[in-house]
């Protein structure tokens, strides 16, 4: 009888060492696995290409092609001619007339000193392109070419290409802009210095007088 209670004894021994071990290894592996997962957190938010967001669309800097580039594909009478259009509004020679007469004594007349064409208060809104980093302007951009398609529809590197254009939301994805009226004052305002009175800006009357639409015979777009 004294054997058995002894060899019992020895059962529940056995059986108490081993829960007792069994638990300790379980918290030792759960730590383990906790410290791990810090760990891996740690290393990836420290650069690791795995969480690295990517760039949202709007934030990319596209670069600018110049008038030239869109003047290729945008000069057919077919399809509106857009850059006749444009090389005859007053938009194409917004940069070239700040040389006048006119333009130096309205900068005189705001304190703005030195030459208009060189004037950061009278680029912004005489030109494209202002404020661009200069590595984004790419050879064929002109200042000279005055508030040009790009200062409109966005800078275009990355969208003026066929595929991409024939697509509009791909275009747009790209950098396109559909420009509305309030794209046109973000000059036609009242910020802009003039010399005596200057009619309101009236958005329809003035886009009227610039609106360059694809003829509605031509080939509907997708
Ligand atoms: C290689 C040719 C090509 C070049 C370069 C190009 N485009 Fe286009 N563009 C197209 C084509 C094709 C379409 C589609 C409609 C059509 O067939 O006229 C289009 C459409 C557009 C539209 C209308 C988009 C819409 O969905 O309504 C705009 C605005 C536009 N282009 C602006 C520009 C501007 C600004 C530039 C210069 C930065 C430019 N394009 C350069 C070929 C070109
Ligand atoms: C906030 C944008 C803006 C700024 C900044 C700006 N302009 Fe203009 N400027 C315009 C707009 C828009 C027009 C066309 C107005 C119209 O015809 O309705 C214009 C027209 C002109 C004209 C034509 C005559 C007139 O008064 O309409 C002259 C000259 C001129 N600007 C010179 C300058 C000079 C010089 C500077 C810098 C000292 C300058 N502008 C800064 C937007 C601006
Ligand atoms: C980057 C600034 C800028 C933006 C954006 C802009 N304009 Fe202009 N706009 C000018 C300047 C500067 C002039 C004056 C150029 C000159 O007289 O040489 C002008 C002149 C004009 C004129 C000629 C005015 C006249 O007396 O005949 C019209 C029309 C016009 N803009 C319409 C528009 C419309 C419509 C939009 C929007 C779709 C627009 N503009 C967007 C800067 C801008
Ligand atoms: C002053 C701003 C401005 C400038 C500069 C400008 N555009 Fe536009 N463009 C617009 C606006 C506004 C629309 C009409 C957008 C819409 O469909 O609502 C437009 C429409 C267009 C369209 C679509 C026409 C259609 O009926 O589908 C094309 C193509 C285009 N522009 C090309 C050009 C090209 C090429 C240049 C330069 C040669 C240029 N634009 C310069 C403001 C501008």
């Amino acid at each position: 009888m004294n054997a058995v209670e002894f060899n019992e004894r020895e059962v529940t021994l056995m059986e108490r060492t081993f829960i007792v071990t069994g638990v300790i290894l379980a918290i030792v592996f759960s730590l383990l696995c906790v410290a791990v997962m810090i760990w891996s957190e740690d290393a990836a938010s420290a650069g690791g290409p795995a969480k690295a967001k990517p760039e949202p669309a709007a934030a990319k800097k596209h670069g600018f092609v110049g008038v030239a580039k869109c003047g290729m594909c945008h000069k057919s009478d077919a399809k509106g001619n857009q850059l006749k259009h444009w090389q005859e509004s007053k938009h194409a020679k917004a940069y070239e007339m700040l040389a006048s007469k006119e333009a130096k004594d309205l900068a005189a007349k705001v304190g703005v000193k030195g030459d208009p064409q060189k004037a950061p208060e009278c680029l912004k809104c005489h030109t494209a392109g202002f404020g661009a980093d200069a590595a984004l302007l790419g050879e064929k951009f002109k200042i000279e070419d005055g508030v040009q398609c790009e200062r409109c529809h966005g800078a275009g590197a990355d969208y003026a290409k066929v595929p991409i254009m024939k697509d509009r939301a791909k275009s747009v994805a790209n950098g396109l802009i559909i420009p509305t009226e309030a794209m046109c004052r973000q000059c036609h305002n009242e910020t802009a210095p003039r010399m005596g009175d200057r009619a309101e800006f009236n958005f329809k009357e003035a886009w009227k007088k610039i609106a360059h639409p694809r003829p509605k015979e031509a080939p509907a777009k997708k």
